[in-house]
């Protein structure tokens, strides 16, 4: 997988995102450990709460098509530098394998982090055994 073919899925999510009530438009990008690609925008509800960002979106897409681990993530959203939301690094961490996480503003301009990066010393399936 080259990680452009990931940030084009990202943007191209984007512009799928259901957001009438913040308008703020997030895509994100999965890579699974089955080598495909799983794609999803954030989506809104009027009653707020049930919303979902992108992230998850696409990590559940991934994981309920038989994907076991994403190997790598991209995320792209309105603001420059868009970075997941607390919930979806906890979502990150039990799926993880390795994860590589990407923040992308096009396909030139982007950053590259680990989990660890993101969200140090994580509560995490291992805690539970
Ligand atoms: N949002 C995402 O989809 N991903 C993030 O990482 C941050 C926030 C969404 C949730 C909501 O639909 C909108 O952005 C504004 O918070």
């Amino acid at each position: 997988m080259k990680k452009e073919d990931l940030f084009r899925g990202a943007l191209e999510a984007k512009k799928k995102a259901y957001v009438p009530y913040s308008n703020f438009h997030v895509g994100a990008a999965v890579l699974g450990d089955d080598g495909k690609i799983y794609t999803g925008g954030n989506i809104e509800i009027a009653s707020y709460s049930p919303t979902i960002c992108a992230e998850r979106v696409a990590i559940f897409k991934a994981i309920s098509e038989g994907a076991k681990k994403i190997k790598a993530i991209a995320v792209t959203g309105d603001a420059k530098d868009t970075f997941p939301c607390g919930v979806c690094r906890q979502v990150m961490v039990e799926f993880q394998e390795d994860l590589k996480i990407y923040i992308v503003n096009s396909l030139e301009d982007y950053q590259e982090f680990s989990l660890e990066d993101l969200l140090p010393h994580s509560f995490s399936n291992e805690d539970l055994s």
